[in-house]
């Protein structure tokens, strides 16, 4: 049974392919057509994924989309009501919807068939559905809690869910305009971070503030027994577009979402790359420090309900692995799963899960132990690439490509590594990754001068052999997903400099042979050669979405100063 997943005319469009209970692949419209974020129809991404399996539109049974502007109405309209300025654009945003909603048609056109030809059956299912059930139903587990949190979807920002078997039965939902992803993104921007997706940069700055601003931020949003409530005086309304509006083009911008109140309190609101000013940092301090506080209120009040050792957790807050990291101190929950494309282009396999469990009543069958879950290229292809950049690869066998890359990473240098399939979500997870030694003290800024230009801030990764985290990390439950930050042990923090962030935590991906055997091995190495069984891991890529073909990772590798690329079975050195 075929079943295609989609998140279409909403930011991170994707597609996965679900081939009877298996996500087979999946991949963001953003890898392919370069644009990021890209918020539009995900045609490509849709031809990939067929592609991938074989089979053609045709031979598709079920469509699923994880959207359904059906859902919430009531809340919808009633909002509008208490708005009437934004009724006008409530009415807009529906007709176009409502275009948006026949799905055959869009395929059909996208992938230039006749629609006549298509038998599947359409399913859509409400935001924070998919998100819980992109975790849950990739996770090990038979129970589960389930919780998704984020700005908003469907006029939701978070759900609770009773997780069992195929089932999901949903608790509780936060309705807008209370959202605890919009009241992150409202201090972000005010601080000068206006981008959509900037949220992750600004957890980066949070630990260099101090706690001047916590009482009043404190006040924004508070913790009520249902969930949480925000102060509205701080925020522009929020009006249907739920705070962010998708272009024509597929761009996604965020509309303005703080209101005069915040300038009256903490003055003028700061200019996108504009100086950094101690205020800017406290601010960012005490919004994560209240969302945390928040998030564990409504995580307790979960477990209150469904009092499991498990959580299955989605949504993009849950991209906040600083929160993440600290959850297992400060609630009952014991164990995570939480999905590594837990952003929004998540929701293509959760809807696809959700149709093949839910809808169909199928058993449970597949975990996902991996997010390897994109393309993967030939060694013609690759040296084909490479010869038409103009580079001449050494071609090694696996033990010598290792060994080979081990000593330049300890040497040093820094390694475009891309191998097998590319990573499913906004993590390179060493199939698209940049890696280098996490022991030297100027390798971030090393990092930074000569390929990323990120914000001085922003810390690097650490891939860590599973079986050491312990000897590094304060926490050992496991990371795969480099979706928790933990405190990096005090005798250890010099050994891991580079990667050891100003508050001495590292946002950690742990890396077993099961998971990544080539990776696992490389790492390996490196500890053989350094006694050091961790590499600093960034992603491949230069402020564009992350490379996915060869070619996009040669034109990285020769328009910035990356020292080694080691590309399938190919190590180049750059001529100096
Ligand atoms: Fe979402």
């Amino acid at each position: 049974m075929l079943i295609l997943g989609l998140n279409m005319f909403h930011a991170d469009a994707s597609a996965a392919i679900v081939v009877d209970g298996e996500v087979k692949f999946a991949i963001a419209e953003e890898r392919l057509n370069r644009h990021k974020h890209f918020g539009g129809f995900p045609s490509l991404a849709v031809r990939a994924c067929l592609d991938a399996v074989g089979a053609h539109l045709s031979d598709v049974d079920h469509v699923a989309v994880g959207q359904d502007s059906d859902a919430n109405l009531v809340k919808k309209v009633q909002y509008a009501l208490s708005n009437p300025a934004k009724i006008l654009n409530f009415i807009r945003l529906r007709k176009r919807k409502e275009a948006m909603r026949d799905v055959r048609l869009l395929l059909a056109k996208g992938l230039d068939i006749d629609s006549g030809k298509l038998r599947f059956q359409e399913h859509h299912l409400e935001h924070h559905i998919a998100h819980i059930a992109s975790a849950y139903y990739c996770s090990p587990w038979e129970k589960a809690a389930g919780f998704s949190y984020d700005g908003s979807g469907d006029f939701v920002s978070t759900m609770t869910a009773r997780c069992e078997g195929s089932e999901i039965q949903v608790l509780d939902r936060v309705f807008l305009p209370h959202s605890l992803g919009s009241f992150y993104t409202m201090i972000c921007e005010f601080i000068g971070y206006t981008k959509y997706g900037d949220e992750g940069k600004v957890m980066g700055l949070a630990p260099y503030g101090k706690d001047t601003y916590c009482h009043e931020i404190e006040r924004i949003v508070a913790a009520k027994n249902d969930g949480l409530q925000l102060d509205l005086s701080y925020f522009k309304p929020l009006g249907s577009n739920q705070g962010m509006q998708v272009l024509p083009d597929g761009t996604v911008r965020l509309a303005r979402h703080f209101s005069d109140r915040m300038e009256e309190l903490f003055g003028e609101p700061r200019k996108p790359y504009s100086e950094i000013t101690q205020r800017d940092m406290d601010l960012a301090f005490a919004m994560q420090h209240r969302f945390e506080q928040i998030f564990f209120h409504l995580l307790n009040g979960l477990h209150a309900r469904v009092p499991l050792d498990n959580l299955a957790m989605a949504g993009g807050c849950a991209l906040n692995s600083v929160a993440n990291g600290k959850l297992f101190d400060n609630t009952p929950f014991r164990k995570t799963y939480i999905q590594p494309a837990a952003g929004d282009e998540g929701l293509a396999i959760g809807a696809a899960l959700h149709t093949y469990h839910s809808v169909l009543k199928q058993p449970r069958r597949h975990e996902l132990r991996n997010s390897y879950l994109g393309p993967e290229f030939s060694d013609s292809r690759i040296q084909s690439a490479l010869q038409s950049a103009g580079l001449e690869g050494r071609k090694l066998d696996r033990n010598a490509l290792l060994e080979a890359t081990a000593q330049q990473i300890a040497a040093g240098n820094v390694v475009g590594w891309f191998q097998g399939r590319m990573e499913w979500g906004p993590r390179a997870l060493g199939n698209r990754s940049i890696v280098a030694h996490p022991g030297l003290p100027n390798m971030k800024d090393v990092l930074n001068a000569r390929i990323k230009h990120r914000e001085w801030f922003r810390p690097f990764a650490p891939s860590i052999l599973a079986d050491h985290q312990h000897e590094y990390f304060e926490h050992d439950h496991p990371s795969p997903f480099m979706l928790h930050v933990y405190k990096i042990r005090p005798e250890k923090r010099q050994a891991l400099c580079a990667v050891n962030h100003v508050d001495d935590t590292g946002r950690l991906q742990t890396v077993t042979r099961e998971e990544n055997l080539l990776y696992y091995d490389l790492i390996s190495a490196f500890h053989r050669k350094t006694g050091i069984p961790v590499i600093l891991n960034t992603s491949f890529n230069e402020n564009e979405p992350i490379v996915c073909t060869p070619e996009e990772a040669v034109d990285c590798f020769t328009r910035t100063r990356m020292d080694v690329l080691v590309i399938g079975p190919f190590i180049v050195q750059k001529a100096i």
